[in-house]
């Protein structure tokens, strides 16, 4: 059986005064897709900022392969392998494709030729596209370069905020065969999903979120109908 990736243990986050996710446990496996699936406000947000270290978690626990990460900086976790996309992508809007992926690459100092390659395997359409700057690419483009940038450091987990929120029907299918690929390369996948279709296609297992609370976890095809 495979071994955890990711484990949360009892995670309370605060923004300011607020108490905004509860006593939240998770597990996700290597190559395991998981998918956290809430309504607005829900608290998905949050949820993956602290594990990327962005807010801090009050307590509870945080490990990624069996390491207790719970207070380590942003770039520690991600140098272990904890790759993430934005939901408001954040990419360079002033700098091509190219340029976008190479901040990443030369920060991991990792062979170029390869990372690219490696890329354009899941994402192909941004070999054609690498001369354009952000600031020219399609909301869909500019995600897939979100997902790609987090690639770039060969992560072993991926977290990623809502890929799919306000692309087109078929610029969803094709940012789902790449996260397939994904899978295929036995990279795991914490997914923020509003939208249970999609999370329904897409995991191995579902998180439901309510009032920063797990609801219910388990297989799609046990998801109860009171949750839906
Ligand atoms: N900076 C902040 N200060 C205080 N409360 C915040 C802050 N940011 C978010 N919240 C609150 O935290 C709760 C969870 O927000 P979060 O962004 O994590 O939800 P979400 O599930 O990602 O929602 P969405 O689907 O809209 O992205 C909401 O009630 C929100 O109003
Ligand atoms: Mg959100």
């Amino acid at each position: 059986m495979a071994s955890n990736i990711l484990r949360l243990e009892d995670v309370n986050v605060f923004r300011g005064p607020a108490h905004i996710i509860r006593d939240f446990s998770l597990e996700v496996k290597e190559g395991e897709t998981v998918a956290l699936v809430g309504r607005n406000g829900a608290g998905k947000t949050t949820l993956i900022n602290a594990i990327i270290g962005i807010l801090p978690t009050a307590n509870g626990k945080i490990e990624f392969k069996g390491q207790n990460i719970t207070h380590l900086p942003p770039h520690k976790r991600a140098k272990l392998g904890i790759g993430y996309a934005p939901d408001d992508r954040k990419i360079f809007t002033d700098l091509t494709v190219y340029e976008n992926l190479l901040i990443p690459i030369r920060y991991a100092k990792v062979d170029e030729k390869s990372a690219l390659e490696n890329i354009f395997a899941s994402f192909p359409k941004l070999r054609e596209l690498l001369s354009r700057k952000g600031l020219h690419l399609s909301g869909g483009e500019q995600k897939m370069l979100a997902v790609a940038r987090a690639l770039a450091l060969s992560p072993s987990l991926i977290l990623l905020d809502e890929p799919l929120e306000g692309l087109a029907p078929i610029a969803v299918e094709a940012f789902i065969t790449s996260l397939k690929t994904l899978k295929m390369k036995n990279v795991a996948l914490l997914i923020a999903e509003s939208n249970l279709y999609y999370a329904l296609r897409l995991a191995d297992i579902i998180y439901f979120i309510d009032r920063g609370e797990v609801t219910w976890h388990g297989p799609p095809n046990e998801v109860p109908y009171r949750s839906v």
